[in-house]
């Protein structure tokens, strides 16, 4: 396990390439752990020696700031977006963490749904060009195209669920989205429209799944099947089962990742889960970042097993 403590800077052990990563953190139901996830996995990379900066895109509710324990930043994407400022950098914020800042969301409601899509386009391109190793973005809750698209952006998608019902079923809601976007987004699939939305409605064997809906778009046209078979086989979101307290909880990632490949034929990765623990919400209470103010609670070594899972060593 990492020694979050030490001064081991993994970074230069890990030979890191340079390229920036960008994360982008999801899930379909509001208050399961998205801003927890990416406050504490953006603590844990800049603790490993990376450069990170977290976005909070959940804009109208954001509250990243406070799990990673500072005030309400000045200036926020809103800024940005109503031209008060012209650069992102401008919005970049420091945390008491080392290599870690923050670009926090809009207070009012300048919804993300409300996002245009140049705007859209342009946030993005210059979220690609900040200096940072890592970029992780908070999304809010829900399947606008928005939130779909920041998502679908990023180099991995990683989905928050609680181990209840609600909370599942939105989960596959926001994978059948993504996915469906995804498609949609790729214009000679287009004619293939309605085939997809049968194969992505199949519960039962007699409606086509989606393998079966590869096959019949490869006898028909065998290179638009082809197609069709690399975005299947390239969307691979990762999974992080949160507030789990037994067993069967831990357990139900793994069902979700069967359940997503018989069904949707989505490879669904299952990165771990993180316990419940009272420490989250005194840490929130306190305005302190989690792996900060606990060190030794069980959820830092979750986070640990996980990005480690992410950074596939
Ligand atoms: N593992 C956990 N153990 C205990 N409490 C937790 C845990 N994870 C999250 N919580 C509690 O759940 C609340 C919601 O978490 P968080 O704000 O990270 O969710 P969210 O998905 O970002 O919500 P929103 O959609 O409102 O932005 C937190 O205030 C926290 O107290
Ligand atoms: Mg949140």
């Amino acid at each position: 396990m990492t020694d979050w403590n030490s001064d081991t800077n993994l970074k230069e052990q890990l030979n890191f390439n340079g390229n920036q990563k960008i994360w982008a953190i999801g899930g379909g139901k509001g208050g399961v752990g998205k801003s927890l996830v990416t406050a504490n996995l953006s603590i844990c990379l800049s603790l490993m020696g990376y450069k990170v900066v977290a976005i909070d895109l959940d804009l109208g509710g954001a509250n990243l700031h406070t799990c990673l324990g500072v005030p309400i930043p000045e200036k926020t994407l809103s800024d940005y977006l109503t031209k008060k400022v012209r650069t992102l950098e401008e919005l970049l914020t420091p945390t008491p963490i080392q290599n870690l800042s923050i670009i926090s969301g809009a207070q009012d409601d300048v919804g993300i749904a409300n996002l245009k899509h140049m705007q859209k386009a342009k946030i993005l391109s210059k979220i690609r060009g900040l200096d940072a190793d890592f970029v992780l973005m908070d999304l809010g809750a829900g399947t606008t195209f928005n939130t779909l698209d920041f998502f679908i952006s990023a180099d991995q998608g990683i989905l928050t669920a609680l181990p209840e019902p609600t909370s599942i079923e939105n989960t596959y809601r926001f994978i059948k989205s993504v996915y469906h976007r995804k498609l949609k987004m790729a214009e000679d699939l287009l004619e293939i429209g309605p085939l997809i939305d049968q194969a992505m409605n199949a519960r039962i064997n007699n409606n086509a799944t989606p393998n079966e809906l590869i096959d019949k778009v490869i006898e028909i046209n065998p290179q638009m099947g082809r197609k069709l078979q690399a975005e299947i086989q390239s969307f691979v979101p990762k999974l992080v089962i949160n507030q789990v307290r037994t067993q069967a909880d831990i357990d139900i990632g793994f069902s979700m990742k069967i359940i997503c490949k018989k069904y949707f034929g989505i490879n669904l990765d299952y990165i771990g889960y993180l316990e419940y623990d009272a420490t989250v919400w005194q840490s929130v209470k306190k305005r302190r970042p989690l792996l900060m103010e606990f060190p030794n609670s069980a959820l830092v070594s979750n986070f640990d097993r996980i990005v480690h899972r992410l950074l596939k060593i």
